[in-house]
């Protein structure tokens, strides 16, 4: 799939992406296969959103699909709506959806809770399976949920304890007392990916499981849970997935792992038969033993029609589009403001579906950007994030956001090119 203008004069891309026009972008919008896609999201106007990795969009679907589940399945179906309105199955049809785009198979994925008490229950259930081994290792100045759920379980375990180190130590510490490697996929700061493949296949030779965090990957970043040989991982509905605030999460466990693996947050809904009322906990079949209590209707609903998003959709050219997206931003702001430093890796298959900057004064840039109508995050102490989401945005966006970038951080960048309102 090409986005560049095929043949002929050299292409921008050729002559190098500090140099590309307001007029290129616009032209690779046109020719752009992943743009429709954007007609799907409630975008509002005077606005370049670019942190769709922190809450995605609306799509416009989950508004009617809203209306629906609230107005006729709960208003005139009420409690028949568990069977009627497929309510009981929504955590295994929208976590099979899910599955399609994290490498996994259907039967491997449920939505459920949120993402930090399904970290609980993953690292739970595989500290379990790996009884005498009492260590968590997990990546030093991650995002710290976490960090906080694995000390949360280790406290429950005397013995157990987690430790953290530095990227580039993860391997060298793997040893035979660790139970489980606990890894954010892609870093929230910095948008740099770790190399699930390799890093699953050191912790299995040291005898360990892995559990790992798609937060920032899932929906964005080409992910393969099966073919890396993962265990266990979870993830953010509402970010890259679209699914709303405080969407439910969902969570994944390896195939071969789940008669044996338990959750340690076991309930009602994930037992083998919930309406048999049995005082006995007995585990669900497969991945549904991870359920805990009742789902989250409503949000399983919007989450649902954030996914169906994706439908059919080429991820490798979202993909392409995320990586052609980051260049043209890194280059722009590279010429015009050298002095900030890129801290999100330029090799995409080392980082995720964002850009990160670190720059003096972030917080008051990323101020003088929002009141632009550019909106990124400021991530303490100085680093200025901006989610890259194919779907929806336009290389126009990142064009304008560039420019607004340099003109907040001190280039002088060009002030009047901000043609945000009406689209
Ligand atoms: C990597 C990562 N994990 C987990 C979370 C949040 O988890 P929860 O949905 O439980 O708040 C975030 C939120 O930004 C995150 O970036």
């Amino acid at each position: 799939m090409a986005f560049g203008v095929a043949g002929g004069a050299p292409t921008p891309h050729q002559r190098g992406m500090a140099d590309v026009t307001l007029a290129d972008v616009r032209e690779w919008d046109k020719r752009d296969v992943v743009l429709p896609l954007r007609g799907a999201f409630a975008l509002p106007d005077g606005v370049i959103y670019l942190d769709g990795n922190s809450l995605g969009p609306l799509p416009r679907a989950a508004l009617a699909r809203m209306e629906e589940v609230v107005g006729r399945e709960w208003g005139v179906g009420l409690i028949r709506s568990w069977d009627e309105a497929g309510w009981m199955e929504a955590p295994a049809r929208v976590g099979g959806k899910i599955a399609r785009l994290v490498g996994a198979g259907a039967d491997e994925v449920i939505v459920a809770d949120s993402t930090s008490v399904n970290l609980f229950k993953m690292l739970g259930a595989a500290l379990a399976l790996r009884p005498g081994r009492v260590k968590v290792l997990t990546e030093d100045g991650s995002f710290p949920t976490d960090r906080h759920v694995a000390e949360g379980v280790v406290r429950l375990l005397p013995g157990v304890r987690v430790v953290a180190v530095a990227a580039e130590a993860l391997v060298e510490s793997l040893d035979d007392e660790t139970a489980v490697l606990l890894l954010c996929h892609v870093h929230f700061r910095s948008g740099a990916r770790h190399d699930m493949a390799a890093l699953t296949a050191a912790a299995h030779r040291a005898g360990a499981l892995t559990v790992w965090d798609l937060s920032h990957s899932a929906g964005a970043v080409l992910v393969d849970l099966n073919g890396s040989g993962a265990d266990m991982a979870v993830g953010c509905g509402y970010k890259f997935l679209n699914g709303g605030p405080g969407a439910p999460a969902f969570l994944y466990v390896a195939r071969g792992l789940q008669a044996e693996a338990r959750s340690p947050l076991q309930g009602w809904i994930g037992h083998a038969a919930p309406f048999g009322f049995s005082d006995l906990f007995e585990p669900a079949e497969g991945v549904l033993r991870f359920l805990t209590g009742t789902p989250a209707v409503l949000g399983l609903a919007a989450l649902e029609a954030g996914v169906d998003v994706f439908a059919g959709v080429d991820l490798g050219a979202v993909w392409e589009k995320s990586a052609r997206l980051f260049k043209l931003f890194a280059s722009r702001v590279g010429a015009g403001c050298p002095w900030l430093e890129l801290v999100t890796p330029r090799d995409a298959g080392m980082r995720g579906s964002q850009i990160a900057f670190r720059c003096a004064g972030a917080a008051e840039v990323m101020r003088g950007l929002i009141g632009r109508g550019v909106i990124g995050d400021f991530r303490p102490p100085d680093v200025l994030r901006f989610g890259l989401t194919p779907l929806f945005t336009l290389f126009e966006d990142v064009w304008v956001a560039a420019e607004a970038l340099r003109s907040e951080a001190g280039s002088g960048g060009d002030d009047v090119v901000l043609p945000l309102v009406g689209r």
